[in-house]
Formats: structure tokens, C-alpha cells, sequence
């Protein structure tokens, strides 16, 4: 029995996949590179020394999944692959909906089709818009403020659609807050297309000396230092939720919410000591106007997720900042190079490589 992950090379579904081999499941993996990079594939097989199948499909592309489904004996799906910018997502509003809500509903009939019924999927605190309190609990008001949080929350309400009517799924939504960090190795992270948007790509990126400074969006915020207070979530944290869940789901039935977060809040000065402490860099910032539609604090109450799965995070801010230093030290072009890197890990072998096996 194998574990189908849609988007497995994305930043989230890379280092789960990483977590699932660690631990043993068998795994399928899809990936359609829209915002990831084909060497994750053989990066992942190089870290946990295992094989796995990789197929290149497109979500959207209806018939391509039949072939997964026939081919492997699936039991459960972890669904990431979804498009992820919220500023893009308001200027490309159709594409956002299209990708994100077809693709999902696509999965879910050919899940229907072959009789898989347990899925674990990859929401997002950004499904509660400006909360009304912090920390945020589950049953918080709903109200995402722009195309992608909507295609989530829409995916959401669907999902519940689903279960309601028929009683054999197993469903576990996920709603993360927001994941920083890198794998320990060094050798799997972060690597967005173009300039980074998030606090702390941008921050990395900075200190490599690819950009020149970092621009604080506003500082006129009702926290302490007045700028934005957010939940960093160490990504190897986040990943292993997704096993939590999946243990869950393989044993019940229902539809189940959880916020993966640490609970603590952060503002963005507080990141840039605590970068500037873990890599040693200084970090040259401006504080500028405040970025449209930032919510001034978001952080999570992570009590359900401890309670019902048995999970927590563990790792504290400077180990988030020590890793994503290492990753982008030792990567400064992301995935593209990494020829010259010295691996601590052995040399793939052909067994690694990638493609249909
Ligand atoms: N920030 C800056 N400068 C930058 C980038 C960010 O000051 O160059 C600030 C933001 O104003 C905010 C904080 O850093 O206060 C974090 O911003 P991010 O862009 O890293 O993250 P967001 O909280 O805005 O959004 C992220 C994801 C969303 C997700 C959300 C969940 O991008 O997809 O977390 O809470 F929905």
C-alpha cells in the first residue's frame, strides 16, 4: 500500500516526503514543476537512500491519473500541489480558482473512481483573513481576503461536501501557518522563482548578497515593535504533522481540521535578530508602507493538533533560521547548480535517478 503526494517536490512536500520514507511508507509522488524543480526528485531519493515512483502529471490533465491509480495500490493522499502566491493569485484570480479548485476536484473523483477515500490536504491560515483573536483556534471565523485563500477555503468547504455525502471518507485538513526552515542536511529548501515574497527567502537571500536589503512592510502595527507578528512553523515540523494525520485518517472517518503552528508569535524585527544571530550576517532592512491586505498578528493555538493527533512543534526560531541559513549558503542559486556542492550524503546511483520505475 502506498501514499500518493501530489506536489511532492514543492518546498512543504519535498521534506514530507522525506519524513514518510524516513519512516517507511511507500510513497508515489507527482509533480508538475509549475513552482518546483525536477532535481528535488533525486535529492529526496539521495537523502533517505530510497526509491520511490515519481510520475510528471498535471493535476488538470483529466485521464493522466488513471494511470497512477491503476498502476500503484494507493491507500491515502496528501494533496499539495496547488498554485501559492497570494499577491499573483490577485492578478491571475482565473488561474488561481482553475488551477487550484479543478485540479483538487479532479483528484477527489478519481480518489471516488478507485475507492480511496482518506486524503490529508494542504490548507492555510490565510482561510482566516484578519483574525478577530490570537492565538486562532479552528473554530475561528472564516473569511480569506484574496484568490488563493479562497481557492482553500472553497477546497475546504468542498471537501466537507464530500464527506457529507458519503460517510466512508477520511479527510484531514491541514492549515499551516507559516513554515520557514530547511532540511538539516542542507540540501532540500526553499528556492522560489523570482524574488521572494515571504519574510524569510527574502531575508536569506539578502545575506547571501542577491539582494540588497530587506523592506520592512510597515512598523505602525499594534505589536510591540510595530511590525507584523507571525507563527514560524520549522518546515520539518509542518512535515511531520502530515504523518500525525495520516495515522489519524487511516483509522477513522470524518472530516477533521487542524492548525499547524507553534503558537508563538514573532514580529519581523524579532526575525531579523534572530537571522542575523543564527547566520552571524547582518541583514541592512528600510522600513517601508505596509504591504496591502498583511494582517498585523497571526499566530495559532495549536492545542487540537497536540490533543487529537499527538503532535508539536519542536523547533524553536533559531534552529528555523540556523537551517534556512545552511540551505541557502550552501545553495546560493537554489536547485539550479548544485554540481559543485560537496554532499555529506553518498553519490546517487543509478538507482536514483529520475523517472517512471
Ligand atoms: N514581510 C516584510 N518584508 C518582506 C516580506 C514580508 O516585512 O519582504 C513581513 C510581512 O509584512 C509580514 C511578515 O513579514 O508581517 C510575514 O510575511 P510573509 O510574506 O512571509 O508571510 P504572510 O504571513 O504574509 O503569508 C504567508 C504565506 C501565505 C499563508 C500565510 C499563512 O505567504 O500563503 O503565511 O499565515 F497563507
Amino acid at each position: 500500500m502506498a501514499i500518493l503526494v501530489t506536489g511532492g517536490a514543492g518546498y512543504i512536500g519535498s521534506h514530507t516526503c522525506i519524513e514518510l520514507l524516513n519512516a517507511g511508507y511507500e510513497i508515489v509522488v507527482l509533480d508538475y514543476f509549475l513552482n518546483s524543480k525536477p532535481e528535488v526528485i533525486n535529492t529526496i531519493k539521495e537523502i533517505t537512500q530510497s526509491a520511490f515512483k515519481f510520475y510528471t502529471i498535471d493535476l488538470l490533465d483529466k485521464n493522466s491519473l488513471d494511470k497512477v491509480f491503476l498502476e500503484n495500490d494507493i491507500e491515502a493522499v496528501i494533496h499539495f500541489a496547488a498554485l501559492k502566491a497570494v499577491g499573483e493569485s490577485s492578478y491571475n484570480p482565473l488561474e488561481y480558482y482553475h488551477n487550484n479548485i479543478t485540479s483538487t476536484l479532479i483528484l477527489c473523483e478519481k480518489m471516488r473512481k478507485y475507492n480511496v477515500k482518506n486524503l490529508v490536504f494542504s490548507s492555510s491560515a490565510t482561510v482566516y483573513g484578519v483574525p478577530e483573536r490570537c492565538p486562532i483556534s479552528e473554530d475561528s471565523p472564516l473569511k480569506a481576503k484574496n484568490p488563493y485563500g479562497r481557492t482553500k477555503l472553497m477546497i475546504e468547504e468542498i471537501l466537507q461536501d464530500l464527506y457529507a455525502s458519503d460517510k466512508e471518507w477520511s479527510i484531514c485538513i491541514l492549515r499551516y501557518f507559516n513554515p520557514i526552515g530547511a532540511h538539516q542536511s542542507g540540501l532540500l529548501g526553499e528556492d522560489p522563482n523570482g524574488i521572494p515574497n515571504n519574510l524569510m527567502p527574502y531575508i536569506t537571500q539578502v545575506a547571501i548578497g542577491k539582494l540588497k536589503k530587506l523592506n520592512v512592510f510597515g512598523n505602525q502595527y499594534p505589536t510591540n515593535d510595530g511590525t507584523g507578528v507571525r507563527d514560524y512553523i520549522h518546515v520539518v515540523d509542518l512535515a511531520v504533522g502530515h504523518l500525525k494525520a495520516l495515522e489519524r485518517i487511516t483509522f477513522s472517518t470524518g472530516v477533521e481540521v487542524y492548525n499547524l503552528g507553534t503558537g508563538k508569535g514573532y514580529s519581523v524585527l524579532e526575525m531579523i535578530t534572530a537571522f542575523e544571530k543564527a547566520s552571524g550576517k547582518k541583514i541592512p532592512y528600510k522600513i517601508v508602507e505596509s504591504r496591502p491586505g498583511d494582517v498585523a498578528v497571526c499566530y495559532a493555538d495549536p492545542e487540537k493538533a497536540e490533543k487529537s493527533l499527538g503532535w508539536t512543534a519542536t523547533k524553536g526560531i533559531d534552529e528555523m533560521c540556523k537551517d534556512a541559513w545552511r540551505w541557502q549558503s550552501l545553495n546560493p542559486n537554489g536547485y539550479e547548480k548544485n554540481q559543485e556542492r560537496e554532499s555529506p550524503y553518498c553519490i546517487p546511483s543509478e538507482d536514483f535517478l529520475i523517472g517512471n520505475k
